[in-house]
């Protein structure tokens, strides 16, 4: 099943601040409900943003009562600013939403032929996405040997994308290609989506995978227990990958340890007008770093930084694998010259 649907006016979807104790389905009819189910992290992963707030301009087509394509566009750009509001960081929500209003500005028509334009180019989104992710897989498998460990850090699956994943995709590729892999997955603090869905996943896969803590990560990769990290991103600029934080981290370690350190991200989050420094790293609410499972675990009161990603610069990347093929360091001088 895929992670995200649309269904005739509700777009359907699976609540992942429950999982994976509880399987909420949650159903959304609105722009508002997309954007605060964004805001909530009930829906997050940077592809999954993409094909969410597609879906969320669809239920506004949907729904509207316009009388005029020019109405329909005044309400499609309302819904695009509540939804660029939601998060700032992953690439795919912005490119989805400017995608979808630029596809129905230049569709030709009246009002009913614009809602049509709407809803099929936010399924579209959510379409190739799937299929983006498959090749990603087939080009990822290349680069993992039978026998390997692969780290991953936070939630690139099923999850975060609206089906196969994009680093879990290079895992799902090369067991289906019949090697014989393990996963080592990090817990990903403070929302936990390597220990609560990354581990979800892949169990449910049949696919072998080990939890550790973030603070871990140092100490598989020097014990030679790590063969390759593959992970997302939700932003990749000239310079750098951006992605959860945690993610240099483990690039430096996997750099200090001759660890090859893979990303594996769709088109939509190529970003090549911008460096990192242009980026606004979302710094997300206190309450997520003192408090474990609603109980507080630090000093009431106590003075938090709360950065939900970080900034990988490319010299630490060894690929990134994409729908194109896969990207070496020799190409990503590319990166920087394309725009
Ligand atoms: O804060 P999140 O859970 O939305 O962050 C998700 C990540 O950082 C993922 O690694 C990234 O979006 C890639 S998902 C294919």
């Amino acid at each position: 099943m895929r992670t995200i649907e649309w269904k005739e006016g509700v777009v359907v979807t699976v609540d992942q601040t429950k999982l994976p104790n509880e399987t909420t389905i949650l159903k959304m009819t609105s722009c508002n409900d997309v954007a605060k189910a964004i805001k909530m992290m009930k829906i997050r992963g940077a592809p999954l943003l993409g094909a969410a707030a597609g879906y969320g301009l669809a239920l506004t087509a949907y729904h509207s009562k316009a009388e005029t394509k020019d109405q329909l566009m005044e309400e499609l750009v309302v819904s695009a600013r509540i939804l660029r509001n939601t998060r700032p960081t992953a690439i795919n929500l912005f490119w989805a939403l400017d995608r979808v209003i630029e596809k129905t500005r230049e569709t030709e028509g009246n009002v009913a032929t614009a809602v049509k334009a709407v809803i099929e180019e936010a399924e579209r989104i959510a379409t190739e996405d799937v299929l983006a992710n498959k090749i990603i897989g087939k080009h990822g498998s290349s680069l993992i040997d039978d026998g390997d460990t692969v780290l991953t850090h936070c939630n690139a699956g099923s999850l975060a994308t609206v089906d196969y994943g994009t680093a879990l995709g290079v895992v799902r590729a090369a067991w289906k290609d019949g090697k014989n892999i393990k996963v080592i997955a990090t817990e990903t603090r403070p929302l936990l989506q390597g220990s609560r869905l990354t581990t979800y996943e892949l169990l449910q896969d049949g696919i072998p995978v080990t939890l550790i803590t973030d603070n871990m990560a140092g100490y598989v990769l020097s014990e030679g227990l790590v063969d390759k990290v593959v992970v997302g991103a939700d932003r990749i600029v000239t310079d750098a990958v951006i992605n959860k934080i945690g993610t240099y981290t483990i690039a430096v370690l996997a750099r200090e340890n001759d660890v090859p350190f893979y990303v594996a991200a769709p088109e939509s989050t190529f970003d090549l007008e911008r460096s990192s420094e242009d980026v606004l790293i979302e710094k997300r609410d206190a309450d997520e770093v003192v408090k474990f499972g609603g109980v507080l675990v630090a000093p009431a009161g106590i003075e938090v930084l709360n950065p939900a990603f970080d900034v990988t610069p490319l010299k630490y990347v060894s690929a990134i694998i994409y729908e194109k093929g896969i990207l070496y360091p020799k190409d990503f001088q590319r990166l920087s010259t394309q725009n």
